[in-house]
């Protein structure tokens, strides 16, 4: 039998129990302005944020006021069946939805079937994914995570309902052209194989507001240490500590920025399974290679995978703390216990944290069904073989940041997995894939879901597109070449190794601004690389075009999506809108408002779609009007000292920018440690430019020097 609770949550305050049925009730409590917590049945004990070191930036939230539910409640639906948990929220005609998972091929996603499983991404947006992540943002101005740590599947505006107030008229396909496969939908559902589950609303009225909402509940955005926002090189794997230097050597001999090194599987004695500790012959001395590499300014991070290999003095102590079912023929831990955690902490301090390594790539812990734990492992937490999958990345994340933590520094990283929870750890997912434009995609997509990703380069089949890769990886997370198979360089490319070069030290340059659009991201949960679509006055463009019946590759003459996918801004106020290698022009949507070249500060467009054809040097980069850039000088190593600053502006309205500093390495920022610096610039009616920096007394200066103003465009004189 079913039962359908239908829920009015809008004007409650405290909690309150709307119905109950066979011990199944449904619960909804106000956790914090906008946002809400509704509880269907048994939720599960586990969910994604329920193992997480997490809590709630409470204050920010707050802050933030309070906003209501767009949806009527009448419209919203959960039900029990059979031990599994429906879930039903109404679709309205022009309607978008977000989110859902790290996808690569579209922003938007109605229309989608998928089922949210952590695993290695394998070319299709089937919801299997490194960062299965169940929450949606819709273009009404909410969002819902379905906090459950189960596979759980979704139709994104696909079931037609009976009752629905649109049901589409069924068309003769014989003679009616309007006859479509796939007729309006105007729900969403998603089936828990779960007997109860928790989910939050988080509430606008923007679509930004929804996604500042749910990170600030997550934590808030994570805070990079600064040395980790300038240009990392991963070596290839079995690089001895010789080589590593040799290759450091040769950055600094052509100049190119380097401040993070990052060592693949051969710095350990055994991987795959792993043992975690150092490989005595590539590297006789871990301790005075790190110190040469810190003596040069560079950071140390090492790649692991969660496998555990019967060479390590690990092994016998975690040992009943691990799954039934070997990986690579290494143990599995457990990191929902308590016991495996520590162990593995002890382990990991000894032979990493304390010789002095400044983080972790945290490999292969998204999963791959066929050499990964299947869904029948036993778990001696007693929890699922799928929780812990969906959830593995979210604990190793969660348990090395504890160990940085403990040590007062912070550090910055590299996951294959991660899930909600995770966006206030210092870690950016990458993977195996490798297609320019789908990594853009997902570059735009990580924005909705509270993650970081970043578009690596490893190799490329020309000079144009190493170019065009490395162009778009400085304006990411992490700026990283990862030649761990190839042995690429930056310089691999002589024809193009100029512009690599200047395109990684415009990276370094933009050190001050990328720190303070994460610091937005740790204070108010603002993403620092977006969806145009969280911008205001961006009109998005999705348009279905008629597919072609075709007898063999669409029988079904399915339509096509078409939407812009490959333009996102960085901080407040760049647009940066990449080329792919063969492309000479491209079309970019300019939001509202003025908008300015960033290298000339001449203007471009305004609220208008241009068509731009920059040359191969170039990527497009477009500022806001008003848009305020500070810049360090293309430094190629981050010493620990202030460098002066160029404070750009640009367009004709005075403006003011929030410039974010403190220690920039450890957590006492966290204790009040930081300083908000207001750099303000007035327009003059003869359209005379003045820029003013103000610090406000007694506060600290830790990353600047002495600076200047450039103003980059110009401003006609106002008519009196
Ligand atoms: C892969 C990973 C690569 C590289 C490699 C080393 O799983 O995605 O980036 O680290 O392992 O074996």
């Amino acid at each position: 039998m079913i039962r359908i609770f239908k829920i009015n949550f809008v004007c409650l305050s405290f909690i309150f129990f709307i119905s109950c049925f066979q011990g199944n009730a449904v619960e909804v409590e106000k956790v914090n302005a906008g946002i809400w917590k509704i509880s269907v049945g048994r939720p599960d004990k586990v969910n994604l944020l329920s193992e997480l070191n997490i809590a709630p930036r409470t204050e920010a939230i707050l802050e933030m006021g309070e906003a209501f539910m767009p949806v009527s409640v009448e419209d919203l639906e959960f039900k029990v069946v059979d031990g599994k948990t429906y879930i039903r929220f109404p679709l309205e005609k022009d309607e978008k939805i977000y989110g859902l998972g790290l996808n690569f091929k579209t922003v938007e996603q109605r229309g989608r079937v998928m089922r949210l499983h952590a695993d290695h991404y394998g070319g299709r947006d089937n919801g299997r994914t490194h960062a299965p992540v169940p929450f949606f943002v819709s273009s009404r101005g909410y969002g819902a995570l379905i906090n459950t740590a189960r596979y759980i599947d979704v139709w994104v505006g696909t079931g037609i309902r009976k009752d629905s107030r649109n049901v589409p008229i069924a068309r003769d396909r014989n003679t009616d052209p309007e006859w479509t496969s796939r007729p309006y939908s105007d729900n969403m559902e998603f089936l828990v194989p779960a007997e109860g589950v928790e989910i939050l609303l988080f509430l606008g009225p923007t679509m930004l507001e929804v996604v500042q909402r749910f990170n600030l509940y997550n934590g808030g955005g994570t805070l990079p240490p600064r040395w980790g926002l300038g240009f990392w090189h991963r070596t290839p794997t079995l690089f001895t500590d010789k080589l590593v230097m040799a290759e450091v050597e040769e950055f600094r001999k052509r100049k190119f920025p380097l401040t993070v090194i990052g060592l693949e599987p051969g710095w350990m004695s055994h991987a795959y399974p792993c043992t975690y500790e150092w490989d005595t012959v590539r590297f006789p001395d871990p301790v005075g290679f790190i110190k040469k590499l810190d003596d040069r300014h560079i950071k140390t991070n090492v790649w692991i995978n969660p496998y555990i290999s019967p060479a390590t003095k690990l092994y016998d102590e975690i040992k009943p703390y691990t799954s039934s079912h070997l990986v690579w023929c290494g143990l599995v831990p457990d990191y929902t216990l308590s016991e495996a955690r520590q162990i593995a902490t002890r382990h990991f301090e000894e032979n990493q944290v304390k010789k002095g390594i400044s983080g972790y790539k945290l490999d292969e812990n998204d999963g791959y069904d066929y050499w990964l734990w299947p869904d029948v492992a036993i778990f001696p937490s007693g929890n699922t073989a799928e929780q812990i999958r969906q959830i593995y990345g979210s604990l190793m994340q969660d348990m090395t940041v504890q160990m940085y933590r403990k040590q007062n520094k912070r550090t910055y990283g590299l996951v294959r997995s991660g899930n909600a929870g995770t966006s206030s750890f210092p870690y950016v997912i990458y993977n195996d894939y490798y297609d320019h434009r789908d990594f853009i995609t997902a570059l735009i997509n990580s924005s909705f879901i509270g993650v970081l990703w970043t578009p690596e380069v490893r190799a490329s089949k020309s000079a144009e597109e190493w170019l065009r890769r490395m162009q778009t990886v400085c304006f990411s997370p992490i700026a990283m070449l990862d030649a761990w198979a190839d042995g690429t360089k930056p310089w691999s490319f002589p024809e193009v190794s100029q512009q690599v070069n200047e395109i990684a030290k415009l990276r370094m340059r933009l050190i001050p601004y990328l720190y303070t659009a994460f610091a937005n991201y740790a204070f108010k949960g603002i993403p620092p690389v977006r969806a145009m679509n969280l911008e205001q006055g961006y009109k998005d463009e999705v348009k279905m075009e008629k597919g072609k019946l075709d007898a063999t590759e669409n029988p079904y003459a399915m339509a096509l999506r078409k939407e812009i996918k490959d333009q996102f801004m960085v901080g407040n106020s760049l647009l940066i809108a990449p080329l792919f290698a063969g492309e000479t022009e491209r079309r970019v949507v300019l939001p509202k408002g003025k908008w300015y070249d960033f290298y000339t500060g001449e203007f471009v467009g305004e609220g208008e779609i241009i068509t731009v054809a920059p040359g191969l040097d170039k990527i497009p980069v477009y500022v806001k009007d008003g848009g305020i850039i500070p810049l360090w000088p293309g430094i190629t190593q981050l010493e620990n000292r202030r460098y002066p600053l160029e404070i750009r502006h640009y367009g004709e309205k005075a403006s003011v920018y929030d410039l974010y500093d403190d220690d920039g390495e450890t957590y006492d920022y966290e204790k009040g440690e930081r300083t908000w610096i207001t750099l303000k610039v007035d327009i003059e009616n003869n359209g005379k430019k003045k820029g003013t920096v103000i610090i406000p007394k007694n506060s600290e200066v830790w990353s600047f020097s002495d600076y200047k103003f450039r103003f980059m465009s110009s401003v006609p004189p106002k008519s009196s």
